[in-house]
């Protein structure tokens, strides 16, 4: 969701920016834009769709050593050249960016802007106008960048640029991700370390309600009552190569093929100098002491935390119920006395999540968040963090991210029912070790899984996925990842729930994907197969060895059942990609979604 890169330096800044803004796609947008500043003026250059279609806009003699970029993935005003950043402010002087969302941009424009001219539909602009509003009635720059943030209501990333003062960027963050990177001869500004990796590695974070004077040589954090802020920088440990495509031809294959990898490296950090699984810190014993566990993610992460709850309460016989954020702020139940909140999340940013994080915190409650990003908003504000150390993970569509936050999950659930004293009954190391094999194996038949897109998805409209117990968990993820980047209406469903309703929905063709892995329901999964294709589903069987019939249509490899969502998602990933390729879409980017969803 909307990213935001800046530059101020030696050297030429339009290209740093919309390199920039190329490494930020990922997180999802519809329209970008960048604005440079140079002896004749700022040059704003922007475009409706791909940063591609910006730089083909962009005047290449035009050189700067200063700019701001900006894609945009529109909530106030539709895709369009004109709604897309930057803004400028009446006269031109100012020119600002922003992500988030200005709750109050109506009431501000009333009671500030009556005699002003809007020329978008955005409430960014709103704070671009306010700024020179100030300006007009005397402020200097930064006092009016001040004034004016603190009647902001709501979310934001800000950079802000001064024609008149062309060797400084204004920068602040309110519950919107934003940091600061620092160079010998410049400085920048991104939304994600990942955008600047190709200027540097060292960043300084932002903390909500602070503002940043950046030129070259300096950076000062100021609290808004105006007082310095003083901040360690970090090296962002990001490998460029992590960040490129390689031969893939997408993000989401190569992710999808890294999940072996993924598994290794789980079991590795968890583990100690003896080989035995261990949590860092005291965050299993927090888990031991809590009464209940209340798992709050969204999404993939969301469907994680279902997997993840059987092994807390299955193994270490904590009690724990799960909650999707965005419905959890607004419908709290009746807490218990101990609660443990754990937040699943793989860029960590999740504004439904991040609400949920506050208001916890406010009633006093512990919380964990486990991410794939350190330093990230709801790892800074946890008390506890648990890393995924899937590597960043770029395509919209989550994959290795699922299963690792599922490993970890299980990691943490085992070494909690060891502090309690409860026997799992397998060696999880062995298990886990097992499951990189099974995964590997799985991504090695590639062929298999695109004939069965082929076959089941090319021409239908819908397609069901069903499971009973955890396989139930495993077909919602599948549904999702086919329905967002191949735009087929996919539902996962409980087998047993079909017959309450959605078998009125079942056809001549319907193509329905049912998972067999768990035995205790083998025998009722299959029942639900033959009442789907009785009344003329083309179902496609994909079973656990050792529980597969004759007409499964695929067979996975043998693994631990209670660790078989780790498998069976892999298929249901691979099939998603295979089908939205035959249907010609942009897998890594579908349509509508953000990779990094930053507002509530
Ligand atoms: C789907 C997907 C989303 C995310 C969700 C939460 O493939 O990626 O459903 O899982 O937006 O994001 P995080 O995990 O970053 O909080």
């Amino acid at each position: 969701m909307c990213g935001i890169v800046g530059y101020i330096g030696q050297l030429d800044a339009k290209e740093i920016l919309l390199k920039g803004l190329e490494k930020l796609e990922y997180r999802g947008y519809d329209s970008a834009g960048i604005a440079v500043a140079n002896e004749d003026g700022v040059h704003v250059f922007k475009e409706k769709g791909r940063i591609a279609d910006l730089r083909a806009a962009v005047d290449q003699t035009v050189m700067s050593q200063a700019g701001i970029g900006h894609t945009r993935w529109a909530t106030h005003g539709e895709p369009s050249r004109l709604n897309a950043h930057p803004h400028q402010s009446a006269s031109g002087r100012f020119t600002l960016v922003h992500n988030g969302v200005i709750e109050n941009y109506v009431q501000l424009t009333r009671e500030y802007l009556q005699d002003v001219e809007l020329k978008s539909d955005t409430d960014t602009e709103v704070v671009v106008q306010l700024i020179e509003q100030f300006v007009k009635g005397g402020l200097d720059t930064e006092e009016a960048f001040r004034q004016t943030l603190m009647l902001l209501k709501g979310s934001y990333a800000i950079a802000l640029f001064d024609l008149e003062n062309k060797g400084t960027i204004y920068v602040a963050k309110n519950k919107s991700p934003l940091l600061v990177g620092l160079g010998d001869t410049f400085n920048v500004v991104a939304s994600d370390a990942m955008a600047m990796l190709q200027v540097t590695n060292e960043y300084v974070e932002l903390m909500d309600k602070e503002m940043v004077i950046v030129t070259d040589k300096k950076v000062v954090i100021k609290n808004l009552d105006g007082e310095l802020m003083s901040r360690a920088s970090y090296i962002a440990e990001l490998d460029a190569s992590d960040i490129e495509k390689g031969t893939y031809p997408h993000y989401m294959l190569k992710e999808i093929d890294e999940q072996p990898l993924v598994m290794r490296k789980i079991i590795q950090t968890y583990q100690d100098e003896n080989g035995k699984l261990s949590i860092p810190g005291d965050v299993a014993e927090a888990v031991a002491e809590a009464d209940r566990v209340y798992i709050i993610a969204c999404g993939t992460s969301y469907h994680a935390g279902l997997v993840g709850k059987q092994f807390i309460e299955s193994w270490a016989k904590v009690p724990a119920e799960v909650h999707v954020a965005s419905e959890f702020s607004y419908n709290m139940p009746l807490l218990s006395e101990k609660p443990l909140f754990i937040f699943i999340s793989q860029s960590g940013e999740t504004a439904d999540s991040r609400a949920v994080l506050v208001q916890v915190k406010k009633l006093g409650h512990k919380a964990l968040t486990i991410t794939n990003v350190p330093g990230s908003t709801l790892s800074r504000e946890a008390d506890y963090t648990l890393l995924l150390n899937a590597g960043p993970e770029i395509a919209v569509a989550s994959t290795k991210a699922y299963t690792a936050q599922i490993a970890v999950l299980a990691i943490l659930a085992a070494v909690t029912a060891e502090s309690r004293g409860k026997a799992l009954g397998f060696d999880l190391v062995k298990e886990l070790g097992i499951i990189g094999n099974a995964m590997e194996a799985l991504c090695d038949q590639k062929d298999e899984m695109e004939m069965i897109a082929r076959e089941y998805l090319t021409v239908t409209r819908n397609a069901f996925f069903i499971g009973r117990g955890l396989d139930y968990f495993v077909c919602l993820e599948g549904a999702l990842k086919l329905k967002e980047i191949s735009y087929i209406q996919a539902e996962g469903f409980a087998g047993g729930e079909l017959k309450h309703g959605t078998i009125a929905l079942i056809e001549d063709g319907t193509p329905v994907i049912a998972l067999a892995t768990q035995e205790h329901v083998n025998l009722s999964i299959r029942g639900n197969v033959k009442e789907v294709t009785a009344r003329g589903a083309n179902a496609c069987v994909i079973s656990l060895k050792g529980l597969e019939e004759a007409d499964d249509r695929f067979v996975l490899p043998e693994v631990q059942p209670e660790l078989a969502p780790l498998v069976s998602v892999i298929p249901l990933q691979l099939i998603a990609y295979y089908a939205a390729l035959h249907r010609g879409c942009d897998v890594d980017k579908p349509r509508n979604l953000a990779k990094s969803v930053t507002v509530e």
